[in-house]
């Protein structure tokens, strides 16, 4: 592929919360971000015909929802799968899985959230999206933190185990460009 587009969803009403997983709407800030993308996405693609991706979770729909291109909804870009962790918040996950808290914190690309996944899990579930990506042009992908963690450190040859820890800001646009040595990056933040 010439270049890859990602983003993470705008912020949503469980990122105010502070809570995990869910299937929340975006915030009104969430909202201004949907509303500025098509101008962030038009000021690095110009006339490009994008394709976008997002997951199956109303967050990435909505935040892509004012872009105006082919959309595909991929399960396998749904956020990680925090199992009986759902919809807690990290303090409520350390009062009532005190063990599993401290087990992630230990070995977080292992960790295996109880009923749900690990990062190992998520980055060969991506496998057939990365081989997608790799076969295709102009893909836009909005999707979860996790998720932007393992397909970011895949372009950019960080070692996968590393990817847990990987700063993916919200309400940015990255465009990456694979190049014979290495990807070439820039982030376009907006402006709301
Ligand atoms: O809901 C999950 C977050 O997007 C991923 O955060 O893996 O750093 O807990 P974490």
């Amino acid at each position: 592929p010439r270049s890859i587009w990602l983003s993470r969803h705008g912020e949503s009403e469980f990122n105010l919360l502070g809570k995990i997983g869910g299937d929340a709407d975006i915030s009104s800030r969430g909202e201004a971000y949907a509303r500025a993308l098509p101008d962030l996405v038009r000021s690095s693609a110009g006339d490009l015909k994008l394709t976008i991706w997002t997951s199956t979770l109303k967050r990435t729909v909505q935040t892509a929802r004012f872009l105006k291109y082919d959309k595909l909804e991929w399960k396998a870009l749904d956020e990680i799968d925090s199992g009986i962790c759902d919809c807690l918040t990290y303090q409520e996950i350390e009062d009532q899985f005190p063990e599993d808290f401290k087990a992630r914190d230990e070995d977080k690309y292992n960790y295996r959230y109880r009923g749900g996944e690990s990062y190992r899990d998520v980055v060969i579930r991506l496998e057939p999206i990365i081989m997608e990506i790799e076969r295709s042009e102009n893909i836009m992908i909005v999707t979860h933190q996790a998720v932007l963690r393992c397909i970011y450190a895949y372009f950019m040859n960080v070692p996968q185990d590393q990817s847990p820890w990987m700063v993916v800001p919200l309400h940015t646009l990255i465009k990456l460009t694979p190049k014979a040595y290495s990807t070439h990056e820039e982030r376009f933040p907006a402006n709301i």
